[in-house]
């Protein structure tokens, strides 16, 4: 699948069918993430992958009660290893470094004719204490996989001419 396809046809995914996610397509999500770069290619990460139900159940608590958490077979918890390295531009590496690996799963997914959706909004002490991660790490983002069970929403996006200036910023 050509790039562009696989970016214009990814959509967050909330209805998940039951159908198992096979082993190999999971790893090819995986590989995805752990080709992605990152600063200094420190590769500041662990993705915890978490199939059980009544762990993803505790998760959909932690997230809210959001209900893909729980229906999707497969969760992934994408953790950063070092959540205080800071960019000499004074923005922090991790949430960049994470944000573009699960980017590369989200895409790599729909290669798969998988579905994703990203959760931010989830309890970071309660996801910490299901998933058994340690205090020096912290999770960026919960990761629901699976196969979709509807299209997705529409893409409603701004316009380039509001996202797009050229050599100052207006
Ligand atoms: C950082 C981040 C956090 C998000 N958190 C949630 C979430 O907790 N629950 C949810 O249903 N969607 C979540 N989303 C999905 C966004 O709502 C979605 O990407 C956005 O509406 C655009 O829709 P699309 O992904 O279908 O293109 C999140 C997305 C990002 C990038």
């Amino acid at each position: 699948m050509e790039v562009k396809e696989a970016i214009l046809q990814r959509k967050s995914i909330r209805n998940y069918k039951d159908t198992p996610v096979p082993e190999e397509k999971l790893r090819n999500v995986l590989e995805a993430a752990r080709m992605a770069p990152s600063g200094a290619n420190r590769q500041p990460w662990k993705f915890v992958v978490v199939r059980d139900g009544e762990k993803r159940v505790l998760l959909s608590d932690a997230s809210g009660g959001q209900a893909q958490v729980a229906a999707a077979p497969v969760v992934i918890a994408a953790v950063t290893t070092a959540p205080d390295n800071m960019m000499m531009c004074e923005v922090p590496g991790y949430p960049v470094d994470l944000a573009i690996a699960v980017d590369h799963m989200t895409l790599a997914a729909v290669d798969e004719g998988l579905g994703t959706c990203w959760i931010g909004a989830f309890s970071q002490d309660k996801a910490r204490e299901i998933l058994g991660i340690p205090n020096n790490c912290k999770i960026v983002a919960l990761l629901t996989l699976g196969y979709p069970d509807d299209p997705g929403r529409p893409k409603t996006r701004k316009s380039l001419d509001e996202i797009v200036c050229y050599e100052t910023y207006k």
